[in-house]
């Protein structure tokens, strides 16, 4: 491998509990093409993006089938039991080839309605940045805080609430060492941002738009399917 300055890690080792498809749903068809190959396309399209690392569950009968074409190397790495796990895996595997300290763009498989122009602008934000951050969307609906029993406690300020999304970009040997970190303490973290935060760190938020969907339950893929259509080749 050469010495880029971003690349990406693509976890896609899930099983897609709540689609409740036939196959995990990276696989599932979307405007002709499975999810996974959308994502990959999508990263691939940003000149700035060295190569991809994608992790793969090893009992994964459908990876085989894919034939996509990018323009930019794709590696394949072995995916783990949680979400954390798989990337720490493209992590090691950059780490052990690669000598300097790239920019990593963690991104998940089931969020093929990235936009370029988002790709773009989170590396024009954050580069120059000493932690990095990820894409995320203001809350826009009221929020409430309820007890265990479904009644409202609080209205929560909104103006600094935000959906954290990916890609969530860090640098490659920070990161490992934050989810090292925080599975040697045996924390649940749910993106990278939190391995980041539990090092007394401050990501920064980059806004995103909308469309950048996670697919998750089975009536994503028509939004997802209608967000591709509207934005062309966006
Ligand atoms: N992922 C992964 N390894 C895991 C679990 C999840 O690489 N052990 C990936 C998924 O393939 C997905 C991304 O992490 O691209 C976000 O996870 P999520 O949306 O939760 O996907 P799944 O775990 O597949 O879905 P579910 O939670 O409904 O089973
Ligand atoms: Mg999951």
């Amino acid at each position: 491998m050469s010495n880029p300055q971003f690349w990406a890690v693509v976890p896609a080792a899930g099983v897609g509990e709540r689609m409740q498809a036939d196959k995990p749903k990276q696989y599932l068809l979307l405007n002709g093409q499975t999810v996974i190959e959308h994502t990959l396309q999508r990263l691939a399209a940003h000149p700035d993006i060295a190569g991809i690392i994608v992790a793969i569950s090893p009992n994964d009968d459908w990876w085989p089938s894919i034939s996509v074409s990018l323009d930019c190397p794709l590696h394949v790495v072995e995916g783990g039991a949680h979400r954390a796990d798989s990337v720490l895996n493209g992590l090691m595997i950059l780490s052990e080839y690669l000598d300097d300290d790239p920019w990593v763009l963690v991104h998940d498989a089931a969020r093929p309605c990235l936009r370029v122009t988002d790709i773009d602008k989170m590396l024009t934000s954050l580069s120059e940045h000493d932690v990095g951050g990820i894409l995320g969307v203001l809350v826009n609906d009221t929020v409430k805080r309820t007890n265990l029993n479904n009644e409202i406690m609080e209205s929560v300020d909104r103006r600094n609430l935000w959906r954290a999304a990916t890609p969530q970009m860090f640098r490659l040997r920070q990161l490992k060492q934050g989810l090292e970190t925080a599975f040697s303490q045996q924390m649940t973290v749910t993106d990278e941002a939190s391995a980041i935060e539990l090092m007394g760190l401050s990501p920064m938020m980059v806004e995103g738009h909308s469309d950048n969907i996670k697919i998750t339950v089975p009536e994503d893929l028509a939004l997802a399917s209608w967000f591709l259509q509207q934005q062309g080749e966006a």
